[in-house]
């Protein structure tokens, strides 16, 4: 952990536009400077960097956020390691907080491991380049493959010498931790003597796997003598598991991002071959099925998979596996049949780079189309296999969640199959029922099993924010979503600003801020924010009523020097003109002005940006990515009014605060009475003629008394609203 302290100075330090400007050519424009989006393919710059408010966003594929967003986006890392990331660009020393027992122990042994293969894979990357026998052997292995030396580089390639305990022996002589190299499985224990070390992957090839920020996680050698294993891999450990990494992460994920595609291939050397042919956003699912956690890696830099096979059998087998479970993350999914007995390592080698890559734009093909084809092929005039490949398609289509799409694709395979859409429709629809139901109850128990987790380890996990989606579970448990994020966003944008004058009924006043009359008028009617992530940023934003009223303080006191020295300035600079004393009264007046807009023009900018400032890079992921959401969805104002003119921009932006903060509780407030009613009438609906007339009018009472509320509630707001005196 990092402690508060640090993590503020980092956040101080960390300006959006040099952390951009590492990635994106910026060029000034206005009080704002723009560039290519580094998350999408553009030619037209729509990426635009805010420095007032350090912060950036991509008008075109809405990514952007403060300096530790940007990072986190950008180098796929998390939010601790986006810090320490920023603070080595600043030179911040970073000390890590005291952890427990327990916490050191784990992170001691996972640094150890990281450790002992990054250790590894150096001497192995030196041992292929400096030593005879990596040259004359593993290097010339791989140029007679036809690697390059910038692919070697690139990919950390490496050799193994064949002596048996070359690794043991330096390792022992170095004094690293035996264990460790053991426990990654660079080094193995001799069975017929205890104690001692022998190279595991001694005479072959290495390719270092590393994970998403470059750590090596894992070391895969490939054999040159023909022994029985062709490769073998690091066993799991705590830094390794094989169906969570990617071969080739790293070195493909900006690239997958600003294409928006990502290859996925079988093998190391696959990887290797596109990448040298030119397509550099290739990973690898190192020969197995694609699991979940590949997919979320995946998913993290793009919505778009292309899946590369052999087109012999069993490649097109293999295609088949594993794409509802793409489906169902709502990745598009698009398949590739190499010429049969080809992989994009061999097809490479025989292609030049432009082949290649004519041939993949060619011969993409979506994947149910895809797969509809494939079965139809084999089904001849057998009506079973008929019937077997309809519900194979059936069920793929079932997966998809999105209903256009699933529509798009019933249409085209029902002309595929030659069977009529209506009949897919409606095989599809239930299909879809029995598909969400699971899926349901998959998520409900993985719920359990969290809550579970957490109990023996009190630690609230927050890294996942569930977001209602209409019509779905979540909207039904959070049915004041929508009122609730609306109201949340203004409070991000406004909530420090002064809001109005409370005067209490012992003759004392207080100024309140945007967020507390919100907080005053949803208690006022016993209501507060049910979603989570909405109810922390709110709390939040309250408590920051006190850090900003010091800070204040010495803001002011920093500005009245700056007056000072505008003014001393201005006044030389009038002193050392020729001017007439009537022209002189002019003149100061006029600087006065200015420096008194200049100033107020900051305090402004200081109160209105202050919540963002303070939480668009917390540590708390809810708070963070509200925030950060807020500021992305904010509307510009009209361009046409503030146009050269700071002060009717503030003025606007404060008229429309006072216009939106008060609507958006109304909103919420009436939405909540709305559903009171409804629920009221149901009520009333089932009794009659079950229950005695009393309680019948009873609850017809209630139910127009909350009528007659919900008529009166723009009134009663409106004038609590002026009960209160705005400012
Ligand atoms: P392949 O057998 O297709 O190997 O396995 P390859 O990548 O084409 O290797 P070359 O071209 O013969 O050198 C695909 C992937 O499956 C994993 C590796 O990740 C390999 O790249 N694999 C395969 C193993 O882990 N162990 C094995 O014994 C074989
Ligand atoms: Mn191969």
């Amino acid at each position: 952990m990092i402690d508060k302290a640090t993590v503020q100075k980092i956040t101080d330090a960390a300006d959006i536009v040099e952390v951009v400007s590492d990635y994106v050519h910026l060029i000034k424009r206005g009080r704002n400077y723009v560039g290519l989006c580094p998350f999408h393919n553009e030619k037209t710059p729509s990426f635009s960097v805010n420095s007032v408010r350090n912060f950036c966003y991509c008008f075109s594929c809405k990514k952007g956020g403060s300096p530790v967003n940007f990072i986190m986006e950008k180098e796929g890392l998390s939010y601790h390691d986006a810090l320490l990331h920023l603070a080595s660009k600043y030179n911040i020393k970073v000390e890590e907080k005291e952890l427990t027992e327990d916490e050191r122990r784990q992170l001691n042994e996972r640094e150890a491991l990281l450790l002992a293969n990054e250790w590894a894979a150096q001497k192995m990357e030196k041992a292929l380049r400096d030593t005879e026998e990596g040259r004359s052997i593993g290097l010339q292995y791989l140029y007679q493959r036809g690697v390059t030396d910038e692919a070697i580089k690139k990919f950390r390639l490496g050799y193994n010498l064949d002596s048996g305990h070359s690794l043991a022996e330096a390792a022992k002589l170095e004094g690293m931790d035996m264990k460790s190299l053991a426990d990654v499985g660079v080094l193995g224990q001799s069975q017929k003597m205890p104690g001692s070390y022998y190279d595991r992957f001694r005479g072959r090839v290495i390719f270092p796997v590393l994970n998403p920020s470059g750590k090596v996680v894992a070391l895969g050698g490939r054999d040159l003598k023909g022994s029985m294993a062709k490769y073998i891999n690091s066993p799991e450990s705590s830094v390794y598991k094989k169906s969570n990494e990617l071969y080739g992460i790293f070195q493909a994920k900006s690239e997958i991002a600003k294409q928006d595609n990502c290859f996925l291939v079988e093998g190391y050397m696959d990887v290797i071959g596109m990448w040298q042919s030119g397509m550099e956003n290739v990973v690898a699912s190192s020969g197995t099925a694609l699991t979940d956690g590949q997919i979320a890696m995946i998913h993290r830099f793009t919505n778009n998979i292309t899946l590369i096979y052999d087109g012999d059998a069993a490649g097109i087998k293999a295609s088949l596996r594993g794409i509802d479970m793409l489906l169902a993350h709502k990745m598009n999914v698009k398949v590739l049949l190499l010429p049969d007995g080809h992989d994009p390592d061999s097809f490479a080698r025989e292609n030049t780079p432009e082949k290649f890559r004519e041939y993949v734009e060619r011969h993409s093909t979506d994947i149910i189309r895809f797969k509809a084809q494939v079965l139809l092929k084999d089904v001849g005039d057998d009506p079973q296999k008929r019937a077997a490949a309809i519900e194979s398609v059936v069920s793929s289509l079932a997966h998809i969640p999105d209903k256009v799409k699933r529509i798009v694709y019933i249409q085209e395979c029902s002309r595929i199959l030659g069977v009529r859409e209506e009949v897919i429709e409606a095989a599809v629809e239930k299909s879809r029922g029995e598909v969400v139901d699971r899926q349901r109850r998959q998520r409900h128990e993985n719920e359990i099993e969290r809550l579970n987790e957490n109990e023996s380890n009190p630690q609230p996990d927050l890294t996942k924010q569930l977001r209602p989606s209409k019509g779905g579970q979540l909207a039904e448990m959070y049915p004041y979503y929508p009122f609730e994020r609306n109201v949340v966003y203004h409070c991000v944008r406004y909530g420090i600003l002064d809001f109005c004058d409370v005067e209490y009924e012992d003759g004392t006043s207080e100024t309140i801020n945007v967020a507390e009359f919100v907080a005053e008028e949803i208690q006022e009617d016993k209501i507060w924010f049910t979603f989570p992530a909405f109810a922390k940023t709110f709390n939040r934003i309250l408590d920051l009523k006190e850090d900003f009223s010091n800070e204040n303080v010495a803001f002011n006191e920093a500005l009245e020097n700056e007056r000072k020295m505008m003014m001393k300035e201005g006044y030389d600079d009038i002193a050392s003109k020729d001017l007439s004393m009537e022209e002189i009264r002019r003149a100061e007046r006029l600087l006065e002005d200015r420096v008194n807009e200049e100033l107020e023009k900051r305090r402004f900018e200081f109160a209105r940006y202050y919540v963002e400032q303070k939480l668009s890079s917390h540590h708390d992921d809810d708070v963070r990515r509200t925030v950060n959401e807020a500021i992305n969805e904010e509307q510009p104002l009209s361009n046409i009014y503030i146009r050269n003119n700071p002060v009717s921009e503030r003025k606007m932006e404060i008229d429309r605060m006072r216009v939106l903060v008060p609507r958006g509780v109304l909103e919420w407030k009436n939405e909540m009475l709305n559903q009171m009613i409804r629920a009221k009438m149901q009520q009333l609906n089932s009794i009659i003629g079950h229950s005695s007339p009393e309680e019948e009018q009873k609850i017809l009472m209630e139910t127009q008394a909350l009528m007659e509320k919900r008529g009166h509630l723009g009134k009663v707001m409106g004038d609590r609203t002026i009960g209160k005196k705005i400012k």
